[in-house]
């Protein structure tokens, strides 16, 4: 099973993903996630995104495709895995496209999570209340200057991946404005 999550940010990409990991047993690729380790690991690729990612733009092109790649060869991607948070532009969809058929693998649905942007705001601030009430450090991203920029880059860049995706027949949308669980149940009605 190989997947594909695309939605604009605070859809619940990786809400679902993190779901979908326990039910088919394969790994959650959240590139957003892998930034934010080399960030914290102060590695040469998270001291060159940490600024791109603190102003809410989009890691160059170049740098995901590699970290993907490297990734989706890991052991623990033989039986499938669900990408969150890539691709989120054109060219990453092709490279993605590139990459696995070189690879020999074949994708089995691209989803989008369909939501209003007025809730994106509420989810994102949200998410700060619940993470400050559990002592847990708030992403540096969650705040409405980056967040605006972030919904803006989505706009531009991310918007137009549907059209790739639904031009060869593989997009499948979802109401993620639904409840957590309906939301699953909707992509688990997809992928049966
Ligand atoms: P990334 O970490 O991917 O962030 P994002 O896309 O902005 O998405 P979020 O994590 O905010 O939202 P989500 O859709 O996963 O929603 P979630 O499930 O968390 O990327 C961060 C940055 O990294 C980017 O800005 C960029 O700089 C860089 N980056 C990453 N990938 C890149 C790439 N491919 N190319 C270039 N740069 C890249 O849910 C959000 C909240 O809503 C949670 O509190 C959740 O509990 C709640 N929620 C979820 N579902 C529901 C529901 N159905 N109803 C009510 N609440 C819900």
């Amino acid at each position: 099973m190989r997947l594909i999550f695309l939605g604009p940010p605070g859809a619940g990409k990786g809400t679902q993903a993190k779901l979908l990991t326990e039910r088919y047993g394969i790994p959650q690729l959240s590139t957003g996630d892998m930034l934010r380790t080399a960030v914290a690991q102060a590695t040469e690729v998270g001291m060159r995104a940490k600024a791109v990612m603190d102003a809410g733009q989009l890691v160059s092109d170049e740098i995901v495709n590699e970290i993907v790649s490297d990734r989706i060869d890991s052991a623990d991607c033989a039986r499938g895995f669900i990408l969150d948070g890539y691709p989120r532009t054109v060219p990453q969809a092709v490279a993605l496209d590139r990459m696995l058929e070189e690879k020999g693998l074949k994708l089995d649905a691209v989803i989008e999570l369909k939501v209003d942007e007025a809730a994106l705001v509420r989810r994102m601030e949200n998410r700060v209340t619940e993470t400050v009430a559990a002592g847990g450090t708030v992403r540096s991203d969650d705040n409405p200057e980056a967040f605006r920029r972030r919904l803006q880059e989505y706009r531009e860049k991310t918007a137009p991946l549907s059209e790739h995706y639904a031009r060869t027949g593989r997009l499948k949308t979802v109401d993620g404005m639904a409840d957590v669980h309906t939301v699953t149940a909707e992509i688990e009605k997809i992928l049966a």
